[in-house]
C-alpha cells in the first residue's frame, strides 16, 4: 500500500491531488462526477471582500493545447462565501476534502482583511473545511499604480507579510509565471512568511478573429491554461524548488498521472488539476490512481519520496 498523504506547509492532504482555483467551482458542483476521496484538497474559486461581476462575455476561447480565459475573477464576496457557500459545501459533500480558499483584492489591505475573516471563520464550525489560504497575486494593485502584485518582489513581500500577520492558517502564495526570474519572487514569499507556494497561474494570451479583425475575448486579452503551458510550468517548478525549501503545489496542464509525476519529480509536493476537468470531470481521481500505481511500480512506499527525485 502506497502512502499518498502529503503535508503542504501545514495543510494535511490525504492525497497529493487538489483541484485548481476557478476550475472546480466552490467544491460541490462536481458531486457525482468524481470520487472526492481521491482529492487531497479542493481549491475554491477566487474570493475578495465584495461581490465582483467579472468581465463581459465572451470570456473563453478554446485554442489548440488549451483555453484562453478572461473570466475576470467573478465572485460572490466573502459574506456570501462564509454564510452560504461554505455551509453548503459541508452539507453536500460527505467527508468533504479540506478547502484551500483562493483570495484576491485590489489592495494589500483588502487581502489582509479577507485573510482575517477567513481565519476567524476557521476558528468556528467552518474550520472543518477552511484549512488554507491561497493568495492569487496575479491581479492589479489598484491602489499602487495598477501593476499586478506578483510582478514586483518588494510589493509581493509586503503583501505576503500583511496577510501573514492576519492568519494562522497555512498560507500558500500563487505565483505569476510571467516574471524574469522566479527565484526573486520565491524569496519574497519566504521573507514575507509564506508556508507554501503554488504555481503556475495562467500565462497572458490573446486570440484574434481574423475575419472580424477583432479580439475574440471582450476583455481583448486573457490567460492561457491547459496542456500547452505544462512544460513551461514544469521548468518554473524545477527552478523554484531549487531556490527554496517551501513546499510547492504545482499546476498547469495536468491531464494525466504522467503530467503530475513530472511536477513531483521536478520538486512539487502536490499537484492541482485545472482545465482538464472541463473535458473530463473525473480526471483528478484518475490522476490520483495513476500516481499510486507509478509509486508501486517504481518501489516508492510514500508519494512524498517522489518530490524532487529527479536524477539530475
Ligand atoms: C476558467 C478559469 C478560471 C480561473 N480562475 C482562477 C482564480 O479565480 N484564481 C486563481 O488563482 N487562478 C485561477 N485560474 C488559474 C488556475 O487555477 C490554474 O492556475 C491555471 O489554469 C493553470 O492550470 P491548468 O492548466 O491545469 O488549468 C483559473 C483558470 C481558469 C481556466
Amino acid at each position: 500500500m502506497v502512502d499518498l498523504s502529503v503535508n503542504l506547509g501545514g495543510l494535511a492532504m490525504s492525497t497529493p491531488v487538489a483541484t485548481a482555483s476557478g476550475t472546480f467551482g466552490y467544491g460541490f458542483e462536481y458531486l457525482g462526477a468524481l470520487d472526492y476521496s481521491k482529492l487531497g484538497a479542493v481549491t475554491a474559486k477566487g474570493i475578495r471582500l465584495d461581490p465582483w461581476p467579472g468581465n463581459s462575455m465572451p470570456r473563453h476561447a478554446e485554442v489548440p493545447g488549451g483555453l484562453v480565459n478572461a473570466i475576470g475573477l467573478q465572485g460572490t464576496g466573502i459574506d456570501h462565501f462564509l454564510d452560504i457557500t461554505v455551509p453548503h459545501y459541508m452539507d453536500q459533500v460527505k467527508d468533504a476534502p479540506p478547502m484551500i480558499v483562493n483570495i484576491w483584492g485590489g489592495s494589500i489591505e483588502e487581502y489582509a482583511e479577507v485573510a482575517k475573516r477567513l481565519t476567524e471563520a476557521s476558528q468556528g464550525e467552518s474550520g472543518r473545511v477552511i484549512r488554507a489560504i491561497e493568495c492569487n497575486v496575479s491581479c492589479p494593485n489598484v491602489k499602487e499604480g495598477g501593476h499586478t502584485f506578483g510582478q514586483d518582489p518588494e510589493v509581493l513581500r509586503r503583501l505576503v507579510s500583511a496577510v501573514r500577520e492576519k492568519t494562522t492558517l497555512p498560507l500558500i502564495v500563487k505565483l505569476a509565471p510571467n516574471v524574469p526570474d522566479i527565484r526573486l519572487y520565491v524569496k519574497a514569499c519566504e521573507h514575507g512568511g509564506a508556508d507554501a507556494l503554488s504555481m503556475i497561474n495562467t500565462i497572458p494570451a490573446m486570440v484574434i478573429d481574423i475575419e472580424k479583425r477583432r479580439p475574440v475575448l471582450a476583455n481583448r486579452t486573457g490567460g492561457l491554461s491547459g496542456r500547452g503551458i505544462h512544460p513551461a510550468a514544469v521548468k518554473l517548478v524545477y527552478d523554484a524548488h531549487k531556490a527554496t525549501n517551501l513546499p510547492i503545489l504545482a499546476m498547469g496542464g495536468v491531464y494525466d498521472a504522467s503530467d503530475a509525476i513530472e511536477f513531483l519529480l521536478a520538486g512539487a509536493t502536490a499537484v492541482a488539476v485545472g482545465t482538464a476537468t472541463f473535458t473530463d470531470p473525473s480526471v483528478a481521481g484518475k490522476v490520483c490512481d495513476g500516481i499510486a500505481d507509478y509509486c508501486a511500480r517504481h518501489g516508492f512506499s510514500s508519494v512524498g519520496d517522489l518530490t524532487g527525485a529527479l536524477q539530475d
